[in-house]
């Protein structure tokens, strides 16, 4: 079975709004988070979603849920965490305690901001889990990356041929994923943001998948208006 959790329990504090939070802005006539649910909804190879948002907005997306989506697939909507990390642990505990997990039970988990997933992202997501255990989209780095401890002088220059930005989809086996947040010490749960960073700190292996630049993660103000860009030169069928 394929869960998608959509993370949507952040409040936008950079988008500076924070009475309403990014992923419930209106783009193209309707919010952030329906564009990416309806893309989950939609797809085959996902069996059930779990939208994750902050407690207060959790009658607001269930009623969201209700008026955009038709009958057919499952839609949960739970409350969030504290921290992304918490959030998907929300998501994790929401399974185990709802369904049956074996050892092909797969969790793609994907930012709310991010609108512009394609099937081909989300099918090449989950192979690669399967395959692999793990897998993260990430796309070339155009830029070159520099790295600075102070924020002053520049540390390194990494060889940018072997930089990549890390978008969503991640996505697991849930049981791996499960076993691998298990080992992590207190210090380790609050130092460590990023799930796909926990399997590489813990030498498992995450198997890149090819994002698309145009799977943007709506951040600041000007995000938005990019995304009106896309979205208006967006083929319904990626
Ligand atoms: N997220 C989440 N639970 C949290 C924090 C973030 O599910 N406790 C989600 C956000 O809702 C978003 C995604 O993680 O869809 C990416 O995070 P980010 O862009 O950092 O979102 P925010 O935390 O909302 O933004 P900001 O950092 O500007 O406050």
């Amino acid at each position: 079975m394929v869960f998608a959790a959509v993370l949507a329990g952040g409040i936008g504090s950079r988008m500076g709004n924070i009475d309403t939070p990014k992923q419930y802005l209106e783009l193209g006539g309707k919010p952030v988070i329906v564009h990416t649910v309806e893309k989950l909804f939609v797809n085959d190879r996902i069996d059930e979603i779990i939208v994750l948002c902050p407690k207060s907005w959790v009658a607001h997306t269930k009623a969201l849920v209700e008026a955009n989506l038709p009958a057919g697939k499952k839609v949960s909507v739970i409350e969030g965490g504290e921290t992304r990390n918490g959030t998907l642990e929300n998501a994790i505990k929401f399974i185990e305690q709802n369904y049956d997990v074996d050892d092909d039970t797969v969790i793609l988990t994907h930012d709310a901001v991010r609108p512009f997933l394609t099937h081909r992202i989300i099918g090449d997501n989950i192979d690669a889990a399967l395959e692999y255990g793990a897998a993260d989209t990430v796309i070339p780095a155009t830029d070159t990356i520099v790295e600075s401890g102070d924020g002053k002088i520049i540390s390194s220059i990494p060889n940018r041929n072997s930089m990549y930005q890390g978008q969503t989809p991640q996505t697991f086996r849930l049981k791996l994923l499960e076993q691998v947040l298990g080992e992590l010490t207190e210090e380790e749960k609050g130092t460590l943001t990023d799930a796909c960073k926990i399997f590489t700190i813990k030498n498992r292996p995450v198997y890149m998948v090819e994002g698309e630049l145009f799977n943007i993660k709506i951040t600041y103000p000007y995000d938005m208006k990019v995304a009106a860009t896309l979205l208006k030169g967006k083929d319904s069928d990626d």
